[in-house]
């Protein structure tokens, strides 16, 4: 998604033309505009910029529902994406600084990115995620604690962790196998870690299937959209353990629809001899073997 980062002058314009939004409006100041969402007369969700006059590039939120702001998101390379979530305990002057860079993706950071940029991201959230703004504040509240946890777990991953990570975030990547004297390549997504090998998933039905077991030899790749991209080099090795199909399919439920661990057609492969390699334009590539 394209993210097009407004100024405070421009979301106030836009309020002004927007009731529903004048309605939710309790501060409209130079540098910060405040909204109540939940209509209790109290501002739940401030959007501010550190300089004057410049884009937003703070969100503040409200997640206790006490009148103070417990969670703040901060873009401070104004790419779009939130680079540090600051969450103020509850009832102590103790904050926590998540500082993840805007090189990570998720589906909790698209999220602050549309809330920071809800005032042109209100129809976006309505039809993508079929969400008003008052549900979004639920969502924050409900869900912070443990988004700010799938983050922390991000930010200290390494070695295979890291790539399991990569792989899940990027939900889609593509796994290459040879097929006699010729490539061949297709999308994939299914991606688990357990008891510290890395696993990916396919039916024995399938041509891919067939290729893997006469050359277990394969390579995947995956990109995401903040210019880094992943190799990987392995060698597959089957696992027809049922524990190991079964928590496949408890990560992945709607693999249920089209498998079961016991259907004789579902088959799992671990990672082995692995390198991969991390890359950007602007880095040199971070290498990891498992
Ligand atoms: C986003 C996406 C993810 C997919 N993930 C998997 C997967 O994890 N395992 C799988 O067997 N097929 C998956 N598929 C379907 C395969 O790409 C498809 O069955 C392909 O034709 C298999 O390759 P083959 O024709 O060489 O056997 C996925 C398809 C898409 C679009």
């Amino acid at each position: 998604m394209e993210v097009r980062r407004i100024s405070i002058r421009e979301a106030k314009k836009r309020i002004k033309n927007d009731p529903e939004l004048s309605k939710r409006l309790v501060r409209s100041g130079w540098r910060e505009i405040a909204l109540d969402l939940d209509g209790d007369g109290v501002a739940d969700v401030s959007f501010s910029s550190e300089s004057l006059g410049r884009k937003i590039d703070t969100m503040a939120v409200d997640l206790s529902g006490n009148g103070e702001y417990d969670l703040y998101l901060h873009d401070l390379d104004g790419n779009g994406i939130p680079d540090t979530v600051l969450v103020v305990e509850e009832g102590s002057d103790e904050r926590a600084v998540v500082a993840f860079g805007s090189k990570v993706e998720l589906g909790f950071i698209n999220l602050g990115v549309k809330i920071a940029n809800l005032l042109v991201a209100e129809e976006f959230l309505q039809e993508e995620l079929n969400m008003s703004l008052s549900d979004l504040a639920d969502y924050l509240r409900l869900n912070a604690a443990v988004m700010l946890m799938e983050l922390q777990k991000r930010q200290d991953a390494e070695g295979i962790e890291k790539v399991y990570y990569y792989l899940a975030d990027a939900k889609t990547y593509f796994l290459a196998t040879v097929d006699g004297n010729k490539p061949r390549v297709r999308p994939f997504g299914t991606i688990l870690l357990d008891d510290g090998k890395l696993y990916i998933q396919t039916g024995k039905v399938k041509a891919v299937s067939k290729q893997i077991s006469e050359n277990p030899f394969v390579e995947i790749s995956a990109c995401m959209n903040n210019g880094t991209w992943i190799r990987i080099e392995a060698e597959l090795v089957e696992d027809d353990s049922r524990d190991v199909k079964c928590k496949m399919l408890e990560q992945m439920p709607t693999l249920k629809a089209m498998y079961s661990a016991d259907d004789d057609n579902m088959q799992m492969f671990y990672l082995k001899n692995a390198t991969a390699s991390i890359c950007s334009f602007t880095a040199e590539p971070e290498v990891i073997t498992f």
